[in-house]
């Protein structure tokens, strides 16, 4: 069954009473930069808990740079998952597979490969890049490569997900923010949202944030989208 994962883009002290009260519901929590440099102690204090973090810092800089920083910090704070660029290059991501695989079994975290970030949209691609082929085969592209690098696997939209699962496989893990419960004042912001009823069986890990975090009582909101990815 897919995992929620929970993203705590929110003060410390609202950090602490959402893991409290989702203390039953969830088991993973994605730290981003915001958290991660105002408060790292976060990382400790939820793997005493017997939780799991997923490190959001998306690195991407050149390959021995980011070997050394998975080192780092898988060392320092034990995070379950960490992100990368896969835009980083075939090179980058191979010196993370290796930074991870130098590392004591127990501690070696899954790296997910970011494809092509979820606030981006086919005319960003070709702004920046010139690129005019449709937004889902460059994802496509970037995941086989993350793939064949080592990675774990990637994180794409919702809209991506069938046919990332198709191309690379099963076993090929996925992120997908970018989701919510339509059923629940669905909110239409950002690029590339889909609904989680319509992935219901597809993903592994679902990143989710506000609706959780920003709902009245978050431990029945969580408890719904489980029921709703069953
Ligand atoms: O929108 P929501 O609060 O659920 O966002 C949770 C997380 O998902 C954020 O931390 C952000 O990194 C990620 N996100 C994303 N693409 C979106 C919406 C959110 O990558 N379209």
């Amino acid at each position: 069954m897919a995992k929620i994962v929970v993203a705590l883009d929110v003060e410390i002290q609202d950090a602490h009473k959402l893991i409290k009260v989702l203390s039953k519901e969830i088991e993973y929590y994605k730290i981003g930069h915001k958290l991660f440099t105002n408060n790292p102690e976060i990382l400790t204090e939820i793997n005493a808990l017997g939780k799991k973090v997923f490190l959001d810092l998306k690195y991407h800089d050149i390959p021995s740079v980011v070997g050394l920083a998975i080192k780092a910090v898988t060392e320092k704070y034990k995070p379950f998952a960490i992100t990368l660029h896969t835009s980083g290059g075939p090179k980058m991501m191979q010196e993370a597979v290796k930074a991870k695989n130098d590392l004591a079994k127990d501690l070696r975290p899954l790296l997910f490969g970011v494809t092509v970030l979820t606030s981006l949209g086919a005319e960003d691609l070709k702004a920046l890049y010139g690129i005019t082929q449709p937004l889902e085969d460059v994802v496509i592209n970037l995941a086989k490569t993350a793939r064949t690098c080592g990675l774990d696997g990637i994180v794409c939209s919702g809209r991506e997900l069938p046919l990332v699962k198709k191309e690379c496989g099963k076993e090929f893990l996925t992120l997908v923010p970018g989701v919510q419960l339509a059923a629940e004042n669905f909110r239409s912001d950002q690029n590339r949202t889909a609904s989680i009823e319509d992935l219901a069986g597809i993903g592994d890990y679902f990143v989710i944030g506000r609706q959780i975090t920003g709902a009245s009582n978050p431990a029945e909101m969580a408890g719904k989208i489980l029921n709703a990815i069953k």
